[in-house]
């Protein structure tokens, strides 16, 4: 039987994340027992987006083996990420991927689809059986600080630049960072935050909720570290539920929220106790 290049994911395929295919796009990924890490690794671009790291974060997930419980996503060098690849601004555009201007010359529907697999990139980090923890320090520009914004936790530097430039770009912000951003911050300061296109540091990211912690560069990895101790002491199941309790909350009454518990609970009760006569 042909050795496969990935385990199976939960979307059933397989999907190649060898490490030469990820090093070209300038990503790196790790699996280590039940924690998984995807670094940015362009630094001296600044670990600069493109449809290919999109497309190779999606495989990722799609290829995350089922023991994994917390992902990690960091920048390599002194920018988390300086955004999208601005040669897509060029009329060159990115080798092999086009530019703006070949993907305005798309149909809607392949428009839809190219957007719509970008953004698979960014939405796997919210998956109930992961807990997904962005490091970041130095830049996080538009894509860059949308991806920061997929992941469920986000540990900063004291050098961290958040910015949503794409406003100032003639742009929106199209890779799922919307709505994080609104619940996290609220509705006033994300539209602050989004319409003038400034740079939140990270006394302001703390204040806001945008950053769960705020270290030293020199202290980031530990930081992260900690954090993902602290997240694996739980029980994983439990784990899992609960944060479908909490992602799910928000769009329930109350009478609503209070059934889901009910029903959760019956689950990890019957799994936990069920058993025993
Ligand atoms: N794309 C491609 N290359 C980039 C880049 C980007 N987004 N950002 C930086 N680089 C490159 C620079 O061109 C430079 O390359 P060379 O050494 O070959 O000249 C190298 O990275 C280092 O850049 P700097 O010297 O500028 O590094 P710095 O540390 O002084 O500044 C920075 C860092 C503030 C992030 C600055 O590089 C910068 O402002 N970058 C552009 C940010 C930006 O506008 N991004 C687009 C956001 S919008 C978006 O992501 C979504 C969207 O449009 C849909």
């Amino acid at each position: 039987m042909a050795e496969a290049k990935a385990p199976h994911g939960r979307g059933g395929f397989t999907e190649d994340v060898s490490a030469e295919s990820l090093a070209e796009i300038g990503l790196r990924y790790e699996v280590d027992g039940e924690i998984a890490t995807i670094t940015l690794d362009r630094p001296d671009k600044r670990n600069a987006q493109t449809f290919a790291t999109w497309s190779g974060l999606a495989r990722i997930g799609e290829s995350l083996p089922e023991q994994v419980r917390v992902v990690v996503v960091r920048g390599e060098g002194p920018s988390f990420s300086a955004g999208i690849d601005l040669r897509m601004f060029t009329p060159e555009g990115v080798p092999g991927q086009g530019s703006f201007g070949s993907v305005a010359r798309l149909g809607d529907a392949s428009f839809e689809q190219t957007v719509q697999q970008a953004q698979q990139g960014f939405l796997w980090l919210r998956r109930p059986e992961i807990v997904s923890v962005a490091a970041v320090q130095g830049h996080a520009i538009g894509a860059g600080f949308q991806l920061a914004l997929a992941c469920d936790l986000r540990i900063v530097a004291d050098d961290v630049k958040f910015c949503m430039k794409e406003p100032a770009l003639g742009l929106v912000p199209d890779l799922t960072g919307t709505k994080p951003l609104v619940e996290l911050v609220g509705l006033a300061r994300a539209t602050d935050i989004c319409l003038t296109a400034r740079i939140v540091e990270a006394d302001e990211a703390l204040r806001i909720g945008l950053a769960e912690r705020v270290v030293t560069r020199d202290g980031l990895a530990d930081a992260v570290r900690d954090k993902t101790a602290e997240l694996l002491s739980t029980n994983r199941d439990a784990a899992a539920a609960t944060k479908r309790l909490l992602q799910g909350a928000a769009g329930r009454t109350l009478e609503e929220q209070c059934a889901a518990e009910r029903a959760e609970q019956a689950m990890r009760i019957k799994a936990l106790f069920g058993g025993a006569s």
